[in-house]
């Protein structure tokens, strides 16, 4: 029946979407149920070498019929890939987290030989730019809903995502009913949309009044204390030893601080822009410091012959409350890597520094010594992005079953000895 109903929706929606140009798919598992639906939109604005040293930006859409090749469904991840034009492709990855589901990724892909996107292109190669999107916290078996436009930059890119309708995993065959709206679309009223309005598939806004009927957990629309704060924008800092030279000291992550005061926990982003770092590169010790209109962060490292490390972390903060907020810990052995190498993070982590300070990291990448020709040199990674976390319990297994054994092998041989002891006595 409700097969048959969202049959009847679709058709009487599909000249909408069709005027609305949103990309609709599903990709189906091995088995041939549904397992991820997405309906959306993309703009994309792309800067490309036309001449040596020139740049031209060029913008275009995603198109609405896509194949999804590539695409794929498990209980825990899965990906969305969409293929388009000559050799682009758009793919987003998603990943449960508890009782959750996230966007960790998105990777564009786009042929720079294709002329007629990318007209008078100097290369032909398919350039590649990962993003982190802002989907996360997305209840499962709800969609995730986001009608407002949500710009992701990087360096050559910048994608805009709007009317998005995604659920990622789909249990049982159908897409469900109940969403889980972005924060942008909550304060739904103060947008009176000018431009056609939105025709998603969502039944409810058939109107133009933008009335959301959500059997989600509405989140309350009034003035929300302390809720989850959104993912710090990433930030790039790097330190030259002097103007004319290239970094000695890069870093690039999202910072965010907890810390208490009193009985008062509270959360604070580190804003990128506006922040300006200074610091210094030593032989034996680096330093990074950053300064915001909110909060003054030191990061020392040291260089122990081989491996570099977060020795000492001094953070203070202003809080809206007035009331500075100042910790610091000068023994710590954080972001441990080889001297001439990076440590990169990109799973967001957390780092107790104190009883009244932790900090949190998105997307990670820091080299305090030994950089060339100012950029990264190979990371490595925390042990958090690899794959190989699973190992741990049967690491410890193997370990406990090889420490059972020694025991019962000393404890064998304690006993021949000692036999073999009274017996000569
Ligand atoms: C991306 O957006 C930023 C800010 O609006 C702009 O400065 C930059 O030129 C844009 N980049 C591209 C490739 O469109
Ligand atoms: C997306 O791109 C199309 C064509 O380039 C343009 O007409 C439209 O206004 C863009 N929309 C947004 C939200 O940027
Ligand atoms: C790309 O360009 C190089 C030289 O500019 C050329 O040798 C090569 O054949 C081109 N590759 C393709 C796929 O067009
Ligand atoms: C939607 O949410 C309601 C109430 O939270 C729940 O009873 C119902 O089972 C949910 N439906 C789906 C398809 O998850
Ligand atoms: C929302 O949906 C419920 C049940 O489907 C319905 O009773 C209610 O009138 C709807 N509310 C609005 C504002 O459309
Ligand atoms: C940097 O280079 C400029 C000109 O190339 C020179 O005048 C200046 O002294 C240099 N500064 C340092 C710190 O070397
Ligand atoms: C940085 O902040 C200034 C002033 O607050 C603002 O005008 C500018 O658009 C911001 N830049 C970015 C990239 O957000
Ligand atoms: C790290 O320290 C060792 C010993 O003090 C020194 O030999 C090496 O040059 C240092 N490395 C860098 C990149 O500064
Ligand atoms: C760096 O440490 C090494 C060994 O601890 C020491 O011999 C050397 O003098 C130190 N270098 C600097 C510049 O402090
Ligand atoms: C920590 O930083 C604050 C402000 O930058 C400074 O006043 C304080 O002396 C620093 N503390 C230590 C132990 O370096
Ligand atoms: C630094 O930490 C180590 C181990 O974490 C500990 O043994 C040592 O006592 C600490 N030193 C200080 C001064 O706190
Ligand atoms: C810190 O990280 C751990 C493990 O990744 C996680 O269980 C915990 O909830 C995190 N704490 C906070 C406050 O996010």
């Amino acid at each position: 029946m409700s097969r048959y109903a969202a049959f009847v929706l679709f058709l009487a929606l599909g000249i909408e979407i069709h005027v609305s140009h949103g990309t609709e798919v599903s990709v189906n598992d091995k088995d041939g149920k549904l397992c991820l639906y997405a309906n959306l939109m993309v703009n994309f604005s792309v800067s490309y070498e036309v001449a040596s040293n020139k740049n031209e930006t060029v913008e275009f859409e995603l198109p609405s019929q896509v194949p999804t090749n590539g695409s794929a469904c498990d209980a825990t991840s899965s990906t969305l890939k969409l293929n388009f034009g000559e050799g682009h492709s758009w793919s987003m990855n998603f990943a449960v987290k508890e009782n959750t589901y996230q966007a960790d990724s998105i990777t564009f892909s786009y042929n720079l030989g294709d002329s007629t996107v990318f007209p008078n292109s100097v290369s032909n190669e398919t350039a590649s730019v990962t993003m982190k999107p802002h989907i996360t916290d997305v209840g499962l078996d709800t969609c995730y809903s986001c009608k407002s436009k949500d710009m992701i930059q990087s360096d050559s890119v910048n994608q805009t995502l709007w009317n998005v309708l995604i659920q990622a995993f789909v249990s049982n065959g159908s897409k469900s009913d109940n969403l889980t709206t972005c924060a942008a679309d909550v304060p739904a009223t103060t947008i009176a949309p000018t431009a056609a309005p939105t025709p998603t598939t969502t039944p409810t806004t058939t109107t133009a009044v933008p009335v959301t009927n959500s059997t989600s957990p509405a989140p309350p629309p009034t003035t929300t204390p302390t809720p989850t704060l959104p993912s710090p924008t990433t930030g790039k800092y790097s330190i030259k030893p002097d103007e004319n030279s290239t970094a000695c000291l890069l870093a690039d992550f999202g910072l965010r601080i907890g810390f208490k005061q009193g009985d008062k926990y509270q959360e604070m982003n580190l804003d990128p822009n506006g922040t300006v770092a200074s610091g210094s590169c030593g032989v034996n010790s680096s330093e990074l410091v950053l300064v915001s209109n909110s909060m003054t962060i030191m990061f020392t490292f040291a260089n122990d012959t081989k491996k570099f490390r977060l020795h000492a972390l001094n953070v203070t903060a202003k809080p809206s409350s007035g009331v500075v907020f100042s910790e610091v810990n000068s023994n710590l052995s954080l972001w441990e890597a080889a001297v001439g190498s990076s440590y990169m993070c990109n799973k967001e982590q957390n780092y107790t520094i104190t009883n009244l300070l932790t900090i949190f990291t998105f997307d990670l990448q820091i080299q305090p010594f030994g950089v060339k020709k100012g950029v990264f040199s190979t990371a490595e990674e925390c042990f958090l992005d690899s794959d190989l976390s699973f190992l741990v319990p049967i690491a410890v297994g193997v370990a406990l079953s090889f420490l059972i054994i020694l025991v019962l092998i000393s404890y064998l041989i304690g006993r021949r000895k000692s036999r073999t002891g009274y017996q000569s006595v």
